[in-house]
């Protein structure tokens, strides 16, 4: 039994399409990765069926237009193999309305690619990704994006902060370990699912060249404003001491070296199990709200800092709430509803009261890793 606690359950993004409706900037990342996409099948061994694996798709709704895109463009070039789609994501995930939008029953049925194309085959997987999820030899391109910087065990509570970029040394350090140990298991699972020649394209939050990553990209730390209104509620008796400790974000953002040292290392079990890294690269996205705000003229222009206020409060509580909201674990529902709007709508409040330097911006590490042939 791992010693860490348990992050299965504040994991889970906020559920019936809300995620991935206000989760704009991933959606466009992942658009962009499309080609890579393409170019990865086109160069991979023409099986006689294909298997692709999106990896933390969440309920998919930010991924469908890519994935449409991909197929519509293998089918275009008179690929008419059967595809076998597996997204994979966490046992609490809403998985329901990830199969509902594949379908065309929610959403922009125009991308509902299953029922776009014939031969289209839509799985769900509900085993984390830690672990090898399909049959040996079996996959010919595995997915991900904005999902591997999860560990699979919070080694602990941090003290006087929410998020291991901004720990103190001792807790960054097993935040660190648990990551690469994490690294470690993700790769030799995908090293044994990969048919050879098979491809594993993910695009991870992480910490680039300059040392920027999701919310720390020059203005307002995100991180730092979580806490600020986090400790706030335990301040001024809202919250406990204990439900101010438990509100440690799962996650640790690997720098590049970090996610590049199995690979450049021959003799690792990794390199040993046949993976290569064929490229690396860091990739800033920037907040599209923020831009929506900027191209409306920004303050004093024709979208009032409140108006910018509630568009970006949302994308950042779609994936950040359900760590809050079971901090108050043991609370009724309505009670800690009730703490947890409070504590997003100070953050609101601070954004509307001056917009200047808040932002989501997105900074992605894009690796592409291929099984040996
Ligand atoms: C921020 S969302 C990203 C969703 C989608 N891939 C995207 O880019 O918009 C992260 C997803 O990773 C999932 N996740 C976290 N840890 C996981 C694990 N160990 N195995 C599978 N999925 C995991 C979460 O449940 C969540 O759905």
């Amino acid at each position: 039994m791992s010693k860490g606690i348990n992050t299965q359950a504040v994991l889970a993004m906020r559920g019936a399409g809300y995620y991935s409706e206000r989760t704009a900037g991933a959606r466009n990342v992942i658009n962009d990765a499309g080609v890579m996409v393409i170019d990865a099948l086109a160069q991979a061994l023409q099986t006689k069926t294909l298997r692709i694996a999106d990896y933390g798709a969440a309920d998919g709704g930010t991924s469908r237009e890519m994935w449409d895109m991909v197929i519509g463009q293998l089918r275009a070039t008179g690929d008419h193999r059967q595809i076998e789609m597996l997204y994979t994501d966490l046992a609490s995930n809403d998985f329901s309305t990830l199969f509902r939008m594949m379908q065309g029953m929610q959403g922009d049925p125009a991308i509902a690619y299953q029922s776009r194309y014939e031969n289209v085959f839509v799985h769900g997987c509900g085993t984390g990704f830690h672990q090898q999820l399909m049959a040996d030899a079996s996959l010919n391109l595995g997915f991900s994006a904005t999902a591997m910087h999860y560990v699979s065990t919070k080694p602990l509570e941090i003290p006087e902060h929410v998020h291991a970029a901004r720990a103190d040394p001792q807790s960054q350090t097993a935040y660190a370990r648990q990551a690469a140990q994490d690294w470690e298991n993700i790769l030799l699972a995908r090293a044994a699912e990969l048919i050879p020649g098979g491809r594993f394209i993910c695009l991870n939050f992480g910490i680039d060249e300059q040392g920027r990553y999701l919310g720390n990209t020059g203005g307002h730390h995100m991180f730092d404003h979580f806490h600020k209104f986090w400790l706030a509620l335990y301040q001024d008796g809202s919250i406990t001491s204990d439900e101010y400790q438990r509100a440690s974000f799962a996650q640790y953002y690997r720098t590049i070296d970090e996610f590049c040292a199995p690979f450049n290392d021959a003799e690792s079990v990794v390199s040993k199990a046949g993976l290569k890294l064929k490229s690396c690269h860091s990739k800033l996205t920037k907040c599209p709200y923020e831009q929506a705000f900027l191209d409306a003229g920004g303050v004093g222009g024709s979208m009032s800092n409140l108006d910018y206020a509630n568009s970006l409060i949302p994308t950042m509580r779609s994936w950040s709430e359900t760590v809050f909201r079971t901090a108050l674990d043991g609370r009724k529902a309505d009670e800690a509803a009730q703490i947890v709007d409070r504590f997003y709508t100070a953050y609101r409040d601070a954004v509307a009261a001056d917009p200047t330097g808040h932002a989501m911006d997105y900074v992605h590490i894009v690796l592409d890793i291929e099984k040996a042939g």
